[in-house]
């Protein structure tokens, strides 16, 4: 495995494996690897000649009072684990190099309606960091993938929806959750819990099963499953942001005649915010 700290480093490298006819799959991750990070560098490796993981903690995604500073740092461990499941390219870049202008007045991308709801209400700017960050390491590394998990499903679509205004060559691939044997989904923050607030956070994917299984039961009422869901969480001692059923291919509220469903949250537990989300599809549409 090779590591890139610079662009003129990852654009040469990459130049030579374009000269040679090799495609190139990225997966950008902000470190602190789990299973679910090495879980997409190993769908990148079957779909692609090369691959490249980034890791970068982008300052611009977080917003003031969040955990930017206290991010956890685990260089040496990822490089193990990456180099372990076989990665080509590490790119770590440094904060200058990638935000040549400063990170207080530089050029943002802001992708409209699906940026402000959900997350975006409770992180206002976060997903507009996101996508700055994410179109420029799709400019530099000039993939013909890009793997991102479901997890944070809400920023797949607003990547998806990047990709696809500005008219990005890139094949956006969305992979599944992977989750703790309780049904936790995998995620660097999981780390912040101590040992009973871990005992406690599967709560979050209970209910959100509960609910999904309610929603395909005739003449379900989804503000009763929302409302439930959150007496849910608040009922394990967690502080819920927000329980919600959407549409999943837009995140728009679901309309009559629906099918495709997912059912999110967002919740303090002690110092961790968690989500977590999962995909309904109904055997018959929506009712009026
Ligand atoms: O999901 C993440 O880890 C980050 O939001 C990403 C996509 C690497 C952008 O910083």
């Amino acid at each position: 495995m090779d590591t890139a700290f610079d662009l003129k480093t990852l654009r040469a490298t990459v130049r030579d494996w374009k000269t040679a006819g090799l495609t190139v799959a990225l997966v950008p991750t902000m470190g602190n690897l789990h299973a679910g990070h090495i879980s997409l560098l190993k769908r990148a490796r079957e779909l692609a000649d090369r691959t490249v993981v980034s890791i970068f903690v982008n300052p611009i995604q977080f917003g003031k009072g969040e955990d930017y500073d206290s991010y956890p740092s685990t260089l040496e461990a990822d490089k193990a684990k990456l180099s372990a499941a076989g990665l080509d390219l590490l790119f770590a870049p440094n904060l200058d190099e990638l935000y040549p202008g400063g990170t207080a007045e530089d050029t943002r991308i802001t992708v409209p309606q699906l940026s402000d709801i959900l997350c975006g209400e409770f992180r206002p700017g976060h997903f507009s960091g996101v996508a700055t960050v994410v179109a420029k390491l799709l400019i530099n590394v000039q993939p013909d993938t890009a793997l991102f998990g479901e997890k944070d499903y809400q920023q797949l679509l607003v990547i998806r929806r990047m990709v696809h205004d500005l008219l990005i060559p890139v094949d956006i691939i969305g992979m599944p959750i992977v989750r703790e044997p309780d049904g936790l989904a995998m995620s660097s923050r999981n780390g912040y819990l101590d040992a009973t607030q871990r005992a406690t956070a599967a709560v979050i994917n209970q209910a959100l099963t509960t609910a999904a299984a309610r929603l395909r039961e005739p003449g379900a009422r989804i503000a009763t499953i929302e409302g439930d869901g959150i007496a849910a969480l608040a009922a394990a001692g967690m502080r819920p942001e927000y329980f919600s059923v959407r549409r999943s291919n837009d995140l728009a509220p679901p309309r009559p005649g629906d099918t495709a469903l997912v059912v999110l949250a967002a919740a303090w537990l002690g110092p961790a915010r968690l989500i977590d989300n999962v995909q309904v599809e109904l055997a018959e549409p929506l009712a009026a």
